[in-house]
Protein backbone atom coordinates (compact mmCIF):
# COMPACT_ATOMS: atom_id res chain seq x y z
CA UNK A 1 0.00 0.00 0.00
CA UNK A 2 1.87 3.32 -1.57
CA UNK A 3 2.12 5.97 1.58
CA UNK A 4 -0.05 8.18 0.56
CA UNK A 5 -2.83 6.33 0.49
CA UNK A 6 -2.56 5.83 4.35
CA UNK A 7 -4.45 7.72 6.59
CA UNK A 8 -2.17 9.85 9.12
CA UNK A 9 -2.85 8.64 12.93
CA UNK A 10 -0.43 10.48 15.50
CA UNK A 11 0.51 7.73 17.68
CA UNK A 12 2.24 9.68 19.82
CA UNK A 13 -0.48 10.00 22.42
CA UNK A 14 -2.83 7.14 22.34
CA UNK A 15 -6.18 7.51 24.70
CA UNK A 16 -5.74 6.54 28.07
CA UNK A 17 -8.91 4.91 28.46
CA UNK A 18 -9.06 1.18 26.80
CA UNK A 19 -12.93 2.44 25.31
CA UNK A 20 -11.29 5.17 24.21
CA UNK A 21 -8.64 3.56 22.54
CA UNK A 22 -10.66 0.46 20.71
CA UNK A 23 -13.07 2.93 19.42
CA UNK A 24 -9.86 5.23 18.02
CA UNK A 25 -8.73 2.62 16.20
CA UNK A 26 -11.91 1.30 14.87
CA UNK A 27 -12.41 4.57 13.63
CA UNK A 28 -9.17 5.17 12.17
CA UNK A 29 -10.11 1.49 10.08
CA UNK A 30 -12.98 2.02 8.89
CA UNK A 31 -12.16 5.27 7.41
CA UNK A 32 -8.84 3.96 5.85
CA UNK A 33 -10.93 1.30 4.38
CA UNK A 34 -13.82 3.73 3.11
CA UNK A 35 -10.86 5.73 1.60
CA UNK A 36 -9.19 2.50 -0.35
CA UNK A 37 -12.64 1.46 -0.94
CA UNK A 38 -13.33 5.16 -3.14
CA UNK A 39 -9.97 3.88 -4.74
CA UNK A 40 -10.58 0.83 -5.70
CA UNK A 41 -14.14 1.13 -7.05
CA UNK A 42 -16.21 4.44 -8.60
CA UNK A 43 -19.03 5.25 -6.29
CA UNK A 44 -21.88 3.31 -7.06
CA UNK A 45 -20.26 1.24 -9.11
CA UNK A 46 -21.78 -2.15 -9.29
CA UNK A 47 -20.12 -5.96 -9.73
CA UNK A 48 -21.08 -7.07 -12.90
CA UNK A 49 -21.18 -11.00 -13.90
CA UNK A 50 -18.87 -11.59 -16.99
CA UNK A 51 -20.10 -13.05 -20.10
CA UNK A 52 -19.87 -17.09 -21.57
CA UNK A 53 -18.21 -18.59 -24.24
CA UNK A 54 -20.21 -20.50 -26.20
CA UNK A 55 -19.08 -24.03 -24.82
CA UNK A 56 -19.70 -23.01 -21.01
CA UNK A 57 -23.45 -21.25 -21.77
CA UNK A 58 -23.92 -24.15 -23.84
CA UNK A 59 -22.78 -26.46 -21.12
CA UNK A 60 -25.10 -24.29 -18.12
CA UNK A 61 -28.14 -25.02 -20.62
CA UNK A 62 -27.72 -28.58 -21.01
CA UNK A 63 -27.07 -28.85 -24.57
CA UNK A 64 -23.98 -29.47 -27.06
CA UNK A 65 -22.29 -26.54 -28.41
CA UNK A 66 -23.02 -27.94 -31.79
CA UNK A 67 -26.81 -27.90 -31.25
CA UNK A 68 -26.24 -24.34 -29.17
CA UNK A 69 -25.31 -22.94 -32.67
CA UNK A 70 -28.03 -24.60 -34.99
CA UNK A 71 -30.49 -22.96 -32.67
CA UNK A 72 -32.54 -20.23 -34.49
CA UNK A 73 -32.79 -18.03 -32.07
CA UNK A 74 -34.58 -14.99 -33.83
CA UNK A 75 -35.82 -12.76 -31.54
CA UNK A 76 -35.60 -14.99 -28.66
CA UNK A 77 -32.70 -13.39 -27.28
CA UNK A 78 -30.99 -10.13 -28.64
CA UNK A 79 -27.89 -10.96 -30.99
CA UNK A 80 -24.61 -12.23 -28.50
CA UNK A 81 -22.28 -10.07 -28.36
CA UNK A 82 -18.68 -10.94 -30.04
CA UNK A 83 -15.53 -10.78 -28.75
CA UNK A 84 -12.13 -9.36 -30.22
CA UNK A 85 -11.69 -13.18 -31.82
CA UNK A 86 -15.11 -12.83 -33.34
CA UNK A 87 -16.29 -15.74 -30.75
CA UNK A 88 -20.02 -15.36 -29.19
CA UNK A 89 -20.84 -14.22 -25.28
CA UNK A 90 -23.39 -14.44 -23.79
CA UNK A 91 -25.11 -13.21 -21.13
CA UNK A 92 -26.38 -15.39 -18.03
CA UNK A 93 -29.80 -13.56 -19.32
CA UNK A 94 -29.53 -14.68 -22.64
CA UNK A 95 -28.87 -18.38 -20.82
CA UNK A 96 -31.35 -17.98 -19.23
CA UNK A 97 -33.66 -16.95 -22.24
CA UNK A 98 -32.46 -20.01 -24.41
CA UNK A 99 -33.23 -22.44 -21.84
CA UNK A 100 -36.71 -21.04 -21.38
CA UNK A 101 -37.10 -20.96 -25.06
CA UNK A 102 -36.27 -24.74 -24.95
CA UNK A 103 -38.06 -25.82 -22.35
CA UNK A 104 -41.11 -24.88 -23.98
CA UNK A 105 -41.14 -28.10 -26.14
CA UNK A 106 -39.28 -29.83 -23.45
CA UNK A 107 -39.68 -29.99 -19.92
CA UNK A 108 -36.50 -31.02 -19.42
CA UNK A 109 -34.58 -28.31 -20.22
CA UNK A 110 -35.99 -26.45 -17.16
CA UNK A 111 -34.80 -26.56 -13.52
CA UNK A 112 -36.77 -25.08 -11.77
CA UNK A 113 -38.94 -26.96 -9.29
CA UNK A 114 -42.93 -27.64 -10.50
CA UNK A 115 -46.09 -28.83 -8.70
CA UNK A 116 -45.85 -29.94 -5.38
CA UNK A 117 -41.67 -30.13 -5.40
CA UNK A 118 -40.75 -28.68 -1.94
CA UNK A 119 -38.30 -25.59 -1.50
CA UNK A 120 -35.21 -26.73 -1.01
CA UNK A 121 -33.18 -25.11 2.31
CA UNK A 122 -29.72 -26.33 2.62
CA UNK A 123 -27.71 -25.04 5.63
CA UNK A 124 -23.88 -25.38 5.01
CA UNK A 125 -22.57 -25.81 8.95
CA UNK A 126 -19.82 -26.86 10.74
CA UNK A 127 -19.15 -24.57 14.01
CA UNK A 128 -14.91 -24.73 13.12
CA UNK A 129 -14.17 -21.71 11.61
CA UNK A 130 -12.21 -22.07 8.00
CA UNK A 131 -13.63 -25.40 6.98
CA UNK A 132 -14.70 -24.08 3.97
CA UNK A 133 -19.02 -22.72 4.64
CA UNK A 134 -18.80 -19.50 3.07
CA UNK A 135 -16.80 -20.90 -0.41
CA UNK A 136 -18.86 -23.99 -0.17
CA UNK A 137 -21.99 -22.06 -0.14
CA UNK A 138 -21.28 -19.42 -2.58
CA UNK A 139 -19.92 -21.32 -4.79
CA UNK A 140 -22.97 -23.83 -4.57
CA UNK A 141 -25.95 -21.06 -4.68
CA UNK A 142 -24.57 -19.80 -8.38
CA UNK A 143 -24.06 -23.15 -9.62
CA UNK A 144 -27.64 -23.80 -8.93
CA UNK A 145 -28.63 -20.33 -10.41
CA UNK A 146 -26.13 -20.34 -13.70
CA UNK A 147 -28.52 -23.63 -14.07
CA UNK A 148 -31.27 -21.80 -13.80
CA UNK A 149 -33.13 -22.40 -10.51
CA UNK A 150 -34.22 -19.32 -8.29
CA UNK A 151 -31.70 -19.42 -5.47
CA UNK A 152 -31.46 -17.54 -2.15
CA UNK A 153 -28.32 -17.09 -0.66
CA UNK A 154 -28.95 -15.87 3.56
CA UNK A 155 -25.57 -15.07 5.03
CA UNK A 156 -26.51 -16.01 8.97
CA UNK A 157 -22.66 -15.18 9.56
CA UNK A 158 -22.06 -11.88 12.09
CA UNK A 159 -18.19 -11.60 10.12
CA UNK A 160 -20.21 -11.39 6.91
CA UNK A 161 -17.70 -12.67 4.92
CA UNK A 162 -21.11 -14.28 2.21
CA UNK A 163 -22.11 -10.56 1.92
CA UNK A 164 -18.12 -9.23 1.43
CA UNK A 165 -17.91 -12.17 -1.33
CA UNK A 166 -21.35 -10.74 -2.92
CA UNK A 167 -20.31 -7.22 -3.47
CA UNK A 168 -21.96 -6.09 -0.02
CA UNK A 169 -18.98 -4.41 2.05
CA UNK A 170 -21.32 -5.11 5.13
CA UNK A 171 -19.30 -1.79 7.06
CA UNK A 172 -20.43 0.66 4.33
CA UNK A 173 -23.41 -0.65 2.37
CA UNK A 174 -25.82 -1.77 5.00
CA UNK A 175 -27.76 0.43 7.29
CA UNK A 176 -29.44 -0.94 10.65
CA UNK A 177 -31.70 -3.21 10.19
CA UNK A 178 -30.88 -4.51 6.36
CA UNK A 179 -29.69 -7.91 7.26
CA UNK A 180 -31.35 -11.31 8.02
CA UNK A 181 -31.38 -10.27 11.24
CA UNK A 182 -34.23 -7.80 10.38
CA UNK A 183 -36.25 -10.69 9.76
CA UNK A 184 -35.57 -12.88 12.88
CA UNK A 185 -35.12 -9.96 15.41
CA UNK A 186 -37.92 -10.47 18.21
CA UNK A 187 -39.09 -6.70 18.78
CA UNK A 188 -41.71 -4.54 16.89
CA UNK A 189 -39.06 -3.76 14.52
CA UNK A 190 -38.96 -6.60 12.74
CA UNK A 191 -39.20 -6.73 8.88
CA UNK A 192 -40.52 -8.92 6.33
CA UNK A 193 -37.72 -10.76 4.72
CA UNK A 194 -38.88 -9.52 1.02
CA UNK A 195 -37.38 -6.34 2.98
CA UNK A 196 -33.83 -7.45 3.28
CA UNK A 197 -33.73 -9.42 0.03
CA UNK A 198 -31.12 -7.78 -2.56
CA UNK A 199 -30.82 -8.68 -6.04
CA UNK A 200 -27.04 -9.79 -7.07
CA UNK A 201 -24.97 -9.58 -9.74
CA UNK A 202 -25.96 -13.31 -10.89
CA UNK A 203 -29.53 -13.09 -12.76
CA UNK A 204 -31.65 -15.76 -10.18
CA UNK A 205 -29.61 -15.04 -7.35
CA UNK A 206 -30.58 -12.89 -4.39
CA UNK A 207 -29.29 -12.57 -1.63
CA UNK A 208 -30.30 -11.90 2.75
CA UNK A 209 -26.75 -10.19 3.63
CA UNK A 210 -25.48 -10.05 7.56
CA UNK A 211 -23.37 -8.04 9.34
CA UNK A 212 -22.52 -7.84 13.15
CA UNK A 213 -26.08 -6.63 14.19
CA UNK A 214 -26.88 -10.82 14.15
CA UNK A 215 -24.69 -11.12 16.85
CA UNK A 216 -27.83 -9.20 18.47
CA UNK A 217 -29.83 -12.68 18.22
CA UNK A 218 -27.61 -14.40 20.34
CA UNK A 219 -28.27 -11.93 22.98
CA UNK A 220 -31.84 -11.24 22.95
CA UNK A 221 -32.59 -15.16 22.41
CA UNK A 222 -32.08 -15.44 25.99
CA UNK A 223 -34.35 -12.75 26.79
CA UNK A 224 -36.75 -13.67 24.16
CA UNK A 225 -37.08 -17.31 26.06
CA UNK A 226 -37.45 -15.81 29.50
CA UNK A 227 -40.18 -13.05 29.13
CA UNK A 228 -42.71 -15.44 29.65
CA UNK A 229 -44.84 -15.15 26.33
CA UNK A 230 -43.12 -17.92 24.62
CA UNK A 231 -45.80 -18.32 22.02
CA UNK A 232 -44.09 -20.84 19.04
CA UNK A 233 -43.41 -17.88 16.80
CA UNK A 234 -40.99 -16.22 19.49
CA UNK A 235 -39.07 -19.54 20.04
CA UNK A 236 -35.63 -18.86 18.59
CA UNK A 237 -35.91 -22.25 16.47
CA UNK A 238 -38.41 -21.44 14.70
CA UNK A 239 -36.93 -17.67 13.75
CA UNK A 240 -35.02 -18.28 10.23
CA UNK A 241 -37.94 -20.92 9.04
CA UNK A 242 -40.62 -18.41 9.69
CA UNK A 243 -38.68 -15.69 7.97
CA UNK A 244 -38.08 -17.95 5.31
CA UNK A 245 -42.06 -18.63 4.66
CA UNK A 246 -42.73 -15.46 3.22
CA UNK A 247 -40.64 -16.32 0.10
CA UNK A 248 -41.47 -19.72 -0.20
CA UNK A 249 -42.87 -19.66 -3.41
CA UNK A 250 -40.23 -17.46 -4.78
CA UNK A 251 -37.35 -19.58 -4.45
CA UNK A 252 -36.24 -23.58 -5.67
CA UNK A 253 -33.41 -23.43 -3.28
CA UNK A 254 -31.98 -21.56 0.17
CA UNK A 255 -28.50 -21.95 0.92
CA UNK A 256 -27.92 -20.85 4.66
CA UNK A 257 -24.29 -19.65 5.25
CA UNK A 258 -24.14 -20.89 9.23
CA UNK A 259 -21.84 -19.05 11.33
CA UNK A 260 -18.41 -20.71 13.01
CA UNK A 261 -20.06 -21.10 16.30
CA UNK A 262 -22.99 -23.34 17.85
CA UNK A 263 -25.13 -20.70 18.81
CA UNK A 264 -28.71 -19.79 17.97
CA UNK A 265 -28.07 -18.50 14.49
CA UNK A 266 -26.91 -21.98 13.62
CA UNK A 267 -29.47 -23.83 15.63
CA UNK A 268 -32.16 -21.59 13.96
CA UNK A 269 -30.86 -22.45 10.83
CA UNK A 270 -30.51 -26.18 11.05
CA UNK A 271 -34.23 -25.79 12.30
CA UNK A 272 -34.98 -24.05 9.07
CA UNK A 273 -33.02 -26.65 6.65
CA UNK A 274 -34.32 -29.01 4.72
CA UNK A 275 -30.83 -30.73 4.01
CA UNK A 276 -27.86 -30.38 5.77
CA UNK A 277 -24.14 -29.87 4.22
CA UNK A 278 -21.08 -30.41 6.88
CA UNK A 279 -18.18 -28.89 5.55
CA UNK A 280 -14.99 -30.69 6.84
CA UNK A 281 -10.91 -29.89 6.25
CA UNK A 282 -9.41 -33.85 6.22
CA UNK A 283 -6.97 -32.83 9.42
CA UNK A 284 -7.20 -35.01 13.10
CA UNK A 285 -7.67 -32.07 14.77
CA UNK A 286 -10.98 -30.48 13.09
CA UNK A 287 -12.43 -33.81 13.28
CA UNK A 288 -12.03 -34.15 16.79
CA UNK A 289 -13.32 -30.94 16.96
CA UNK A 290 -16.31 -32.31 14.85
CA UNK A 291 -17.30 -34.67 17.02
CA UNK A 292 -17.71 -32.27 19.86
CA UNK A 293 -19.74 -30.30 16.69
CA UNK A 294 -21.79 -33.55 16.26
CA UNK A 295 -22.66 -34.18 20.12
CA UNK A 296 -23.65 -30.94 21.01
CA UNK A 297 -25.93 -30.78 18.55
CA UNK A 298 -27.15 -33.56 18.73
CA UNK A 299 -27.60 -32.59 22.86
CA UNK A 300 -29.23 -29.26 21.95
CA UNK A 301 -30.96 -30.58 18.85
CA UNK A 302 -33.05 -32.94 21.61
CA UNK A 303 -34.21 -29.74 23.82
CA UNK A 304 -35.28 -28.34 20.44
CA UNK A 305 -36.85 -31.49 19.12
CA UNK A 306 -38.88 -31.99 22.56
CA UNK A 307 -39.82 -28.16 22.56
CA UNK A 308 -41.79 -29.04 18.98
CA UNK A 309 -38.54 -27.82 16.73
CA UNK A 310 -38.44 -29.35 13.50
CA UNK A 311 -35.81 -32.05 13.14
CA UNK A 312 -37.04 -33.89 9.69
CA UNK A 313 -34.25 -33.86 6.83
CA UNK A 314 -34.24 -34.92 3.46
CA UNK A 315 -30.61 -35.16 3.41
CA UNK A 316 -27.23 -34.87 5.34
CA UNK A 317 -24.13 -35.24 3.98
CA UNK A 318 -20.13 -34.06 4.57
CA UNK A 319 -18.27 -32.81 2.37
CA UNK A 320 -14.68 -32.83 1.89
CA UNK A 321 -12.89 -29.18 1.58
CA UNK A 322 -9.68 -28.23 1.16
CA UNK A 323 -8.64 -31.37 0.11
CA UNK A 324 -5.33 -31.77 -0.51
CA UNK A 325 -5.22 -36.02 -1.73
CA UNK A 326 -1.40 -35.95 -1.72
CA UNK A 327 -1.15 -35.28 1.47
CA UNK A 328 -1.20 -39.02 3.37
CA UNK A 329 -2.38 -37.77 6.44
CA UNK A 330 -5.29 -36.02 4.98
CA UNK A 331 -6.20 -38.82 2.70
CA UNK A 332 -6.03 -41.13 6.33
CA UNK A 333 -8.82 -38.99 7.69
CA UNK A 334 -10.70 -39.08 4.34
CA UNK A 335 -10.38 -42.69 4.30
CA UNK A 336 -11.49 -42.75 7.84
CA UNK A 337 -14.82 -40.55 7.53
CA UNK A 338 -15.07 -42.67 4.67
CA UNK A 339 -15.56 -46.00 6.50
CA UNK A 340 -17.46 -44.20 9.23
CA UNK A 341 -20.14 -42.18 7.41
CA UNK A 342 -20.02 -44.54 3.76
CA UNK A 343 -21.97 -42.55 1.41
CA UNK A 344 -22.84 -39.81 3.76
CA UNK A 345 -19.80 -37.99 2.75
CA UNK A 346 -19.99 -36.70 -0.82
CA UNK A 347 -17.83 -38.77 -3.31
CA UNK A 348 -16.43 -36.01 -4.32
CA UNK A 349 -14.14 -33.60 -2.25
CA UNK A 350 -13.66 -30.35 -3.13
CA UNK A 351 -9.87 -29.85 -3.35
CA UNK A 352 -7.58 -27.15 -2.41
CA UNK A 353 -6.85 -25.03 -5.15
CA UNK A 354 -4.94 -21.76 -5.69
CA UNK A 355 -7.73 -20.58 -7.84
CA UNK A 356 -10.22 -20.85 -5.12
CA UNK A 357 -7.95 -18.72 -2.64
CA UNK A 358 -6.77 -16.21 -5.46
CA UNK A 359 -10.37 -15.63 -6.85
CA UNK A 360 -11.09 -15.31 -2.88
CA UNK A 361 -8.69 -12.72 -2.35
CA UNK A 362 -10.38 -10.09 -4.85
CA UNK A 363 -13.55 -11.02 -3.27
CA UNK A 364 -14.85 -13.28 -6.68
CA UNK A 365 -15.61 -17.33 -6.93
CA UNK A 366 -14.41 -19.75 -9.54
CA UNK A 367 -17.71 -19.24 -11.23
CA UNK A 368 -16.97 -15.59 -11.99
CA UNK A 369 -13.64 -15.49 -13.02
CA UNK A 370 -12.51 -16.62 -16.67
CA UNK A 371 -10.41 -19.51 -17.30
CA UNK A 372 -7.97 -17.03 -18.88
CA UNK A 373 -6.79 -15.66 -15.87
CA UNK A 374 -5.28 -18.93 -14.78
CA UNK A 375 -2.94 -21.76 -15.45
CA UNK A 376 -5.41 -23.37 -17.60
CA UNK A 377 -4.18 -26.65 -15.85
CA UNK A 378 -5.12 -25.08 -12.29
CA UNK A 379 -8.64 -23.98 -13.35
CA UNK A 380 -9.69 -26.79 -15.16
CA UNK A 381 -9.00 -29.24 -11.75
CA UNK A 382 -10.75 -26.70 -9.64
CA UNK A 383 -13.88 -26.53 -12.05
CA UNK A 384 -14.21 -29.98 -12.53
CA UNK A 385 -13.66 -30.64 -8.71
CA UNK A 386 -16.35 -27.84 -7.97
CA UNK A 387 -18.75 -29.21 -10.82
CA UNK A 388 -18.67 -32.86 -9.35
CA UNK A 389 -19.15 -31.72 -5.97
CA UNK A 390 -22.38 -29.37 -6.48
CA UNK A 391 -23.50 -31.78 -9.29
CA UNK A 392 -23.51 -34.45 -6.50
CA UNK A 393 -25.81 -32.04 -4.76
CA UNK A 394 -27.99 -31.11 -7.11
CA UNK A 395 -28.75 -34.92 -7.50
CA UNK A 396 -29.40 -34.78 -3.65
CA UNK A 397 -32.36 -31.98 -4.45
CA UNK A 398 -33.55 -33.29 -7.57
CA UNK A 399 -33.85 -36.93 -5.74
CA UNK A 400 -35.66 -35.13 -2.65
CA UNK A 401 -38.02 -33.78 -5.43
CA UNK A 402 -38.98 -37.46 -6.52
CA UNK A 403 -37.38 -36.73 -10.03
CA UNK A 404 -34.76 -39.07 -11.87
N1 LIG B 1 -10.87 -25.43 -2.11
C1 LIG B 1 -10.14 -24.43 -1.64
N2 LIG B 1 -8.90 -24.20 -2.08
C2 LIG B 1 -8.15 -23.19 -1.59
N3 LIG B 1 -8.57 -22.34 -0.64
C3 LIG B 1 -9.81 -22.50 -0.15
C4 LIG B 1 -10.67 -23.55 -0.62
N4 LIG B 1 -11.83 -23.46 0.07
C5 LIG B 1 -11.71 -22.42 0.90
N5 LIG B 1 -10.49 -21.83 0.78
C6 LIG B 1 -9.99 -20.68 1.53
O1 LIG B 1 -10.01 -21.00 2.91
C7 LIG B 1 -10.40 -19.87 3.68
C8 LIG B 1 -11.55 -20.22 4.58
O2 LIG B 1 -12.66 -20.60 3.82
P1 LIG B 1 -14.13 -20.14 4.18
O3 LIG B 1 -15.02 -20.65 3.11
O4 LIG B 1 -14.18 -18.68 4.45
O5 LIG B 1 -14.39 -20.93 5.53
P2 LIG B 1 -15.51 -20.73 6.66
O6 LIG B 1 -16.66 -20.01 6.04
O7 LIG B 1 -15.85 -22.11 7.12
O8 LIG B 1 -14.88 -19.92 7.76
C9 LIG B 1 -10.72 -18.76 2.67
O9 LIG B 1 -9.62 -17.89 2.61
C10 LIG B 1 -10.91 -19.48 1.36
O10 LIG B 1 -10.53 -18.68 0.25
MG1 LIG C 1 -17.69 -18.29 6.67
Amino acid sequence: MAEANLIKVDHASPPKSLTRLIEADADILSAQLQQLRARAFAPLEQKELRRFMAGEAAKLIGISDAYLRTLVLDGVIPEAEKNSAGRRLYTLEQVHAIRDHLGRNKRDYINRRVGDEHQQVIAVTNFKGGSGKTTTSAHLAQYFALRGYRVLAVDLDPQASLSALFGIQPEFDLGSNETIYGAIRYDDQQRLISRVIRKTYFSGLDIVPGNLELQEFEHETPRALTEGRRTADRMFFTRVAGALKGVEDDYDIVILDCPPSLGYLTLSALCAATSVLVTIHPQMLDVASMSQFLHMTAGLFDVVEKAGGNAGYDWFRYVLTRYEPNDSSQSQVAGLLRSLFGDRVLTNAMVKSAAISDAGITKQTLYEVGRENFHRQTYDRAMEALDAVNGEIEDLVKHSWGRK
